[in-house]
């Protein structure tokens, strides 16, 4: 059987969702301050898990929004931060989520989400998103107090997961992702959401790429014919 985990935020979960709140502090740089407040959330998360020292990565949301507010020099007080933070608890999922994780499931995949969030946060985010039911679990590097792209932490995914790499798909919109899950020897789809989205140059390359999960099932089906032998190639 072959497994799927589904990385959460930016991937089935919109972040940008956060702007819509953050519009009514700042106005038109409020996409600017989303992007920035994101970049430096996952920085926060690479450095902790360097150094080895873990905090839950709400902590590493809420010092990236310190650090945002005084990069932008916007003075938000805690009721404001508050909201912010709030928010990031319930935002949308893409469109194209609910039905590619429906056809996953129609082709037989045992899905699992899987993410740096903890799994309280994670639970009730993917449950007020409607999509909680889709998945066996949620899976958490909280677990093992580190965070994506440690190699643990994908080794921590199959154990939970009672999967080998070989069989198991790691799906995420995040190249730091694809990346860490495909040197942890499990295979990688990058969900390209935007043609602008850039993979880095590493030379380690998605074994697919797809625009949306609505691609999903059939590029991972014709990998797995072609793995097979038994697909006459493209
Ligand atoms: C995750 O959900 C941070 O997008 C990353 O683990």
């Amino acid at each position: 059987m072959t497994t799927l985990a589904f990385d959460v935020y930016g991937t089935l979960i919109d972040t940008q969702g956060v702007s819509v709140t953050l519009e009514k502090f700042l106005g038109e740089k409020a996409s600017a301050f989303s992007k920035a407040w994101r970049e430096k959330q996952l920085e926060y998360s690479f450095r902790r898990g360097l150094m080895q020292n873990y905090e839950n990565f709400s902590v590493c949301t809420r010092h990236a929004l310190d650090y945002t507010c005084a990069l932008f020099n916007t003075p938000l007080g805690p009721a404001e931060k508050n909201l912010l933070l709030e928010t990031y608890q319930s935002l949308p999922a893409f469109e194209d989520v609910k039905e590619g994780l429906a056809q996953a499931k129609q082709a037989g995949f045992r899905l699992f989400a899987f993410s740096n969030g903890s799994f309280d946060a994670v639970d009730q985010l993917l449950t007020k998103a409607g999509i909680r039911e889709a998945f066996i679990d949620v899976v958490s590097v909280d677990e093992i107090r580190s965070f994506k792209p440690n190699p643990g932490a994908y080794c921590h995914f199959l154990r939970r997961a009672g999967a080998v790499g070989s069989d198991a798909w790691l799906i995420s919109s995040n190249p730091f992702d694809v990346i860490g899950a495909l040197s942890a020897g499990l295979h990688a789809a990058w969900v390209q959401r935007s043609s602008q989205a850039l993979f880095d140059p590493w030379g380690i390359e998605p074994t697919v790429t797809v625009p949306s999960l609505l691609h999903l099932p059939q590029e991972i089906l014709k990998h797995q014919e072609c793995a097979d032998g038994l697909h006459d190639g493209p």
